[in-house]
This record gives structure tokens, sequence and C-alpha cells, in this order.
């Protein structure tokens, strides 16, 4: 079975889909983890951000592993323990930028389709249920306004230890919107047949119970 979680950055698609994942006992499939280590990666190799090539190759050549150790997940890219080094604000701006390139995002089509051969996913990102899984079982698309969102965000960059004025957290919100739902290759945008969840109001608990309870109206 395929359930995909798209949405902007904030939405609580993230914290929905690995809360759902645990719940269900299915394989979480982060994403955007995916254009985060590559433009982790890239800088790392001196690569910028717009040269298609350059990061397309890093793409095609990206070996990703998703893990769980001592009960926290954990990610590797090309062997490396990249978890928290791609949190960082610097490489939120770079996976927005490497994740416009089309090249880029060929590469990864394969990639991300191989994690659903023969398990059940919950795959999250921006295009789940437009581009990639078009034939998931069940889609949700998740939302809030954007002043929630960078609240959302600002807190869990103080969770980390990093002190970011809202401001600014609310700036980089707004272009990284605007960019990852107005470029040219599959932009952030909602499934037609996805079910929208408004999580301005609602507490993590009851969001992932009502995914599960729609989930599970499908799933014998
Ligand atoms: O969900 P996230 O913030 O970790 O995603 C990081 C960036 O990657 C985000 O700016 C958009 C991009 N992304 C994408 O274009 N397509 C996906 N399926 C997942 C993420």
């Amino acid at each position: 079975m395929i359930v995909t979680i798209d949405g902007p950055a904030g939405s609580g698609k993230s914290t929905a889909a690995k809360l759902l994942a645990e719940k269900l006992g299915f394989f979480h499939l982060d994403t955007g983890a995916i254009y985060r280590s590559i433009a982790y990666i890239a800088k790392k190799k001196g690569i910028l951000w717009d040269n298609e090539e350059g990061v397309a190759d890093i793409a095609g050549s990206l070996d990703i592993d998703f893990r769980v150790e001592n009960g926290t997940r954990k990610v590797y890219a090309n062997g490396e323990d990249v978890t928290e080094l791609i949190r960082l604000p610097e490489i939120s701006t770079g996976s927005s930028d490497v994740a416009k390139l089309k090249k880029v995002r060929e590469a990864l089509v394969d990639v991300q389709r191989r994690f659903a051969e023969s398990r059940n996913i919950v795959a999250e990102g921006r295009d789940m249920g437009t581009v990639i899984f078009p034939y998931a079982d069940i889609k949700f698309y998740l939302d809030a306004s954007i002043e929630i969102r960078a609240k959302r965000r600002q807190l869990e960059l103080r969770l980390k230890g990093i002190e970011a004025d809202f401001d600014k957290v609310l700036e980089d919100a707004r272009k990284r919107d605007l960019q990852d739902s107005k470029r040219d290759v599959a932009p952030l945008r909602m499934a037609e047949d996805a079910i929208l969840i408004n999580t301005d109001n609602i507490g993590i608990d009851e969001m992932v119970e009502l995914l599960y309870a729609e989930v599970k109206k499908r799933w014998k």
C-alpha cells in the first residue's frame, strides 16, 4: 500500500508521516531528505546549486539510506550520517534550489519509486501524489497558514539550539514556498484526488488519528 503526504514546509507533514508510518508499521520515505542530501553533497564538493549537470550527477549516483539506530531515525548519504547536517537553514535553501532542476528530479524518480517495491510505505514530499506515486492508494495534502508554519520552523530550530529571528524565518518560508510552487518541474500542488487537511488548529495526535482513520477505511 502507498500512502502519500504532500504539503509545504511546516505543514506538519514530516511529523505526521513519521508517526503515521510507525502506527501502521509502514516504511517512512522522507523525500525532502533526499533533496537535502544532494544539496549538502554539492556544497561539500564545491558544486554550485544551480549547476544542473553537476548536481544531476550527484543525484544519479546518490546512495541514500534510511536507518533506525537505537530507536532514532538516521539518514545516510553516500555512507555518511547526514541526519543533522541536512537540517541546517543553509541546506534548506540549497535543497529548494536543487529541487528546481529538471535533470535532478528525473534522476530521482526511480530512486524514490524503488522504496515502494514490495513494501508498504508512507511517502512524504511535494510531488508524491502528483508525479512519483500518482497511483497511490491514498493521498493527503497538509496545509497551514504561513505564520503558523514559520512559528513551527522557529520552534524546531530553537529545539536544536538555533535562535532564529521570526521575520527572517517567515521571509525564508515565503521565498521557499514561492520557489517550490512556481517552478516548472513538479511544482508543489495538491493532487486532484488528495484529501486536504488544514493543520492550523489541530494538534499532532489528532492529525495522526485523522490520517490513520482514513487509511484504515481503505486497508483491510
Ligand atoms: O520537506 P523538506 O523541507 O525537507 O524539503 C526540502 C526541499 O526539497 C524543499 O524546499 C522542497 C524540496 N522537495 C521537493 O521539491 N520535492 C519533494 N518531493 C520533497 C522535497
